[in-house]
């Protein structure tokens, strides 16, 4: 019997940034599980968002919610000190740009926060095999990070499924271009953590968009079970 449990969470990169935390709160009242939160450097990838600096504040005024940061930097290490000092809960890192990958798992459980490894899509899962150990959490790409908005990539569905089949308690995540159309291949394959930014944040009922996914991914583990 998996202890999986379905998480959504709602990417704010395409809401009002000017409104960060009434839009943060609207979501968690919709029913959010947590909130993603994309961190960007120009460098890593061809965008910019907001740092520490912002996800502190915005801590400030949101104390309960777990608050996920989606590194999209080319030296995660940095800001591991200045993450935890914001309060983010977990720490997901993309895997390409680093050397020595248990270093900065270990680096973040020190600071107290719960790690995240994540992929590209042109990066082979095999690549984070040897690493699961030291994580909580795969982040799957569906889309190139950078954008919100994208069209989601189903030939992503076989690295969930690969990592499923042999981590069953293991907690993975997608991220790009899920939404109501595309989260029964995501849940299917075997995801429990879905990241929903233009589809929850441009819908009409949030709320029932939230419930929609949450309940895909409860229906494929239940019938798992
Ligand atoms: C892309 C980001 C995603 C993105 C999701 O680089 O990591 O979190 O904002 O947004 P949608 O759901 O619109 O693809
Ligand atoms: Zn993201």
């Amino acid at each position: 019997m998996s202890c999986l449990k379905p998480m959504i969470g709602p990417s704010i990169l395409n809401a009002d940034l000017a409104q960060l935390c009434d839009e943060s709160q609207r979501l968690l009242d919709f029913g959010a599980d947590y909130l993603h939160l994309d961190v960007m450097d120009g460098h890593f990838v061809p965008n910019l968002t907001f740092g520490h600096p912002v996800v502190k504040c915005l801590r400030n005024k949101i104390p309960k919610a777990f608050f996920e940061t989606h590194m999209m930097v080319s030296n995660p290490e940095q800001w591991i000190e200045p993450m935890a000092e914001a309060k983010v809960d977990q720490y997901t890192f993309h895997v390409e740009p680093v050397q020595d990958v248990p270093e900065i798992c270990r680096k973040i459980k020190e600071a107290g926060m719960k790690v995240g490894l994540a992929i590209k899509p042109g990066t082979s899962v095999d690549v984070v095999k040897d690493y699961l150990d030291f994580a909580d959490l795969v982040l799957i790409m569906t889309v190139e990070p950078g954008f919100g908005g994208q069209k989601f990539m189903a030939d992503m569905m076989p690295k969930v499924a690969w990592l499923r089949e042999n981590y069953p308690d293991l907690n993975i995540e997608v991220d790009g271009g899920v939404g109501p159309s595309t989260i029964d291949q995501c849940s299917k394959a075997g995801a429990n953590w879905i990241v929903s930014g233009t589809a929850v944040i441009k819908a009409e009922d949030p709320k029932s968009v939230i419930s929609s996914l949450k309940k895909s991914v409860q229906t494929a583990i239940d019938l798992k079970n």
